[in-house]
């Protein structure tokens, strides 16, 4: 973190509400030519350039993109980073993928030198991405969570994570037991979270993997440490809803499980939630709880459509999610390209201020950090993207045939990708500068 203030100047962005529930005009800040100030990794201040300019001490130095838009960084809500190596293994629908491409990968994560490669390479590609914050899933193996953590200690990123709990239904060797699972989920709370801005989540990996005195043990670490967040998945498939009904036949549906053992609240994410009647979704809005957008992995297992429109109805809060690697992408310019059209096969379309507030501030909402990153408004974290319009030939021709700020929004977020991200700012240190 410098402690020296910076200034940026380009167009700044960035929502300061849900377009749902304020309108779309008033939900954003645009500034065509703005100033970002920036100290001891905060934002301190912003406004017109020819405003803030003329008062800026003269040992100040001014970056300048005059052809940049600079909005929060992205937060991706729902995240696997033990299966960067699978990304595009298809095939199958969920349960199938488990068994043949995502379990034999997760093993490999036994081996903490492994793990960190991994670690190293898949943080990489979020900020070469513009993706500053992740809820993310490692594996079983409490190294997992060591060799990702670490990587985000080094370079001061507000991450979440935490071991995945899995007792049952899965390979032996990716198995651990209720009491193993608590033991070393209660180590891991103790040695990461809230070390720099870390933050850990207690990962039940899904009720199919789980039995019922893993997840009471789940709720239990979640009352013994309440500012810890809760990770899992819900409700992604038919057959794996009808299979987890089975599974607890006492439990009125699939969100019932979670809800029994006490993991609905404001802290818990719950991904995908397709398959999911009015009154559950009602239940899990009243609880707090958010949920993961994740269309480009819902497309590609083919999942489902989420319901957005209904999400925003019953004032449930919604994050977007790359997934990967059921998702095919890193970049959440790229997922909310996939949202737009998961949007219009329900009949809507999802408007430009919209992709942008799910993806920085409705993200930073899902995951109770929005008074500390998702925005540029003063106080919070300079977690920052500088997004270059011309990135490529497309874009730049594309760009001449719009009126309106917009029309250039939506064009970038659907011919966008890890090329716009000409430079990643973390805690207002660059992490990521593009070449070129
Ligand atoms: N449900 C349980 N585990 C997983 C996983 O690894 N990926 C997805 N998409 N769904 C899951
Ligand atoms: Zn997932």
């Amino acid at each position: 973190m410098s402690a020296r203030p910076q200034a940026y100047r380009a167009a700044l962005l960035y929502s300061l509400d849900d377009p749902a529930s304020v309108g779309v005009a008033a939900s954003y800040r645009h500034l065509e030519d703005g100033l970002l100030l920036v100290e001891e990794g905060r934002i301190r201040a912003l406004g017109p350039a020819a405003e803030l300019l003329p008062g800026l001490a003269p040992t100040v130095e001014v970056r300048h993109w005059p052809d940049a838009l600079i909005t929060p960084g992205f937060i991706d809500t729902h995240i696997h980073y033990p299966q960067t190596g699978i990304v595009g293994a298809g095939g199958e629908q969920l349960l199938d993928w488990l068994t043949r491409h995502t379990y034999p990968t997760e093993l490999r994560f036994a081996d903490r030198d492994y793990a960190g490669q991994v670690a190293r390479f898949f943080v990489g590609e979020l900020l070469r991405n513009g993706t500053t914050s992740a809820l993310v899933f490692p594996t079983v193996h409490p190294e997992s969570v060591d060799a990702f953590f670490a990587v985000a200690a080094e370079l001061d990123l507000r991450m979440l994570c935490g071991k995945v709990l899995m007792d049952r239904n899965a390979p032996p060797a990716l198995c651990d037991t209720p009491a193993s699972g608590y033991e070393q989920s209660q180590a891991l709370i103790e040695r990461w979270h809230g070390r720099g801005r870390l933050g850990y989540a207690v990962t039940p990996r899904f009720a199919g993997s789980c039995s019922d005195e893993q997840l009471h043990l789940a709720g239990r670490l979640l009352r013994e440490h309440p500012s810890v967040h809760l990770h899992t998945h819900l409700a992604e498939n038919r057959r794996e809803v009808t299979w987890v009904r089975s599974l607890f036949p006492e439990r009125s549906s699939y969100l019932d499980v979670y809800a029994h053992h006490g993991l609905l609240g404001p802290r818990s994410l719950f991904a995908h939630a397709i398959h999911l009647g009015d009154s559950d979704c009602r239940q899990l809005a009243a609880s707090g709880a958010a949920v993961a957008f994740c269309p480009t992995s819902n497309l590609f297992l083919g999942s489902g459509l989420f319901d957005l429109g209904r999400a925003e109805r019953l004032g449930l809060k919604v994050g977007m999610g790359s997934d990967i690697g059921a998702g095919t992408s890193f970049s959440l310019l790229q997922t909310l390209n996939e949202a737009y059209k998961v949007e219009q096969l329900q009949g809507r379309s999802l408007d430009p201020f919209k992709a942008l507030y799910l993806a920085t501030l409705g993200g930073a909402r899902a995951l109770g950090l929005d008074e500390r990153i998702g925005s540029l408004a003063p106080g919070h974290e300079a977690d920052f993207v500088v997004l270059d319009w011309n990135a490529t030939p497309l874009l730049q021709f594309r760009l001449q045939h719009t009126t309106s700020l917009a029309e250039r929004l939506a064009v970038l977020l659907t011919l966008g990708d890890d090329r716009v991200v000409q430079e990643t700012f973390v805690a207002g240190v660059s992490r990521h500068r593009r070449e070129g």
